[in-house]
């Protein structure tokens, strides 16, 4: 696929990386970043949960401040955070014909708190009040065994760096958020949901093990699917 085609197939399109903790969704996101805007194409780039001022006070909250949440709250507060993204930043990048990359979205809803126990079904109804249309065109999993995931982001040997607000002192364990602290079963079941997620989710679902496979090799095949694939 030419420049100009791969210009017309991505112009107002949303794609999003998904997937287990410690699958390296950021370093992809900002490879495909860097891809795409190479070719001359205009991208936004969001991370879900947060990307608006209510949204990053979501983000402080349900990552590290909601102990003893009830999974169905927990789902609203994701689902708020959302809506008020596609309000203030990814409908007005699409209608502008940007492409809109985005950190985990509704399919993260799906995995992680149906694997605390809220149905996929419900999570899509609340889904498409949040959202809207706007729903992403291409989700790509990067799927890995949650032991693998957990030793690469170091919680399984209790490392401790800053979290997301540069605050190591807040917390007992600074990196640790609520959900990295959840048993290995529960972090197989959202591995699971993950997978099974093709064919009942909305738009066009892939999924690529990036257990073996270095960073390059990685977003060669995210680089392939975004070309081979109809979304
Ligand atoms: P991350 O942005 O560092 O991946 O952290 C977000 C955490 O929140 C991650 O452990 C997955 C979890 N999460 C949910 O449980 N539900 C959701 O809908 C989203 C977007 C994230």
């Amino acid at each position: 696929m030419n420049s100009k085609n791969l210009k017309e197939k991505l112009k107002g399109k949303f794609i999003v990386l998904d997937g287990p903790d410690g699958a390296g969704k950021g370093t992809q996101l900002n490879l495909l970043t860097r891809t795409i805007e190479s070719e001359g194409i205009e991208t936004v780039n969001v991370v879900d949960p947060g990307g608006t001022d209510i949204g990053d006070k979501i983000r402080k909250l349900v990552k590290y401040g909601a102990v003893g949440i009830d999974v169905r709250a927990e789902v609203m507060l994701f689902m708020a955070s959302r809506a008020q993204l596609v309000s203030e930043v990814i409908k007005p990048a699409l209608e502008e014909g940007k492409t809109v990359l985005g950190d985990r979205f509704i399919s993260s809803t799906c995995a992680y708190q149906g694997a605390g126990g809220f149905p996929i079904e419900q999570t899509l109804e609340l889904g498409r009040l949040a959202v809207g249309k706007n729903w992403p065109n291409l989700t790509i999993i990067l799927d890995l065994p949650p032991k693998i995931g957990r030793e690469r982001t170091g919680v399984s040997r209790g490392k401790k760096v800053k979290n997301d607000y540069g605050q190591s002192h807040l917390f007992d364990s600074p990196t640790i958020d609520q959900f990295d602290s959840r048993t290995l079963e529960y972090h197989k079941k959202v591995r699971k949901i993950f997978l099974q997620l093709d064919g009942k989710y909305p738009g066009v679902v892939k999924s690529i093990d990036v257990s073996l496979d270095g960073i390059e090799k990685v977003s060669e095949k995210i680089k392939e699917i975004i070309i081979e694939t109809d979304f």
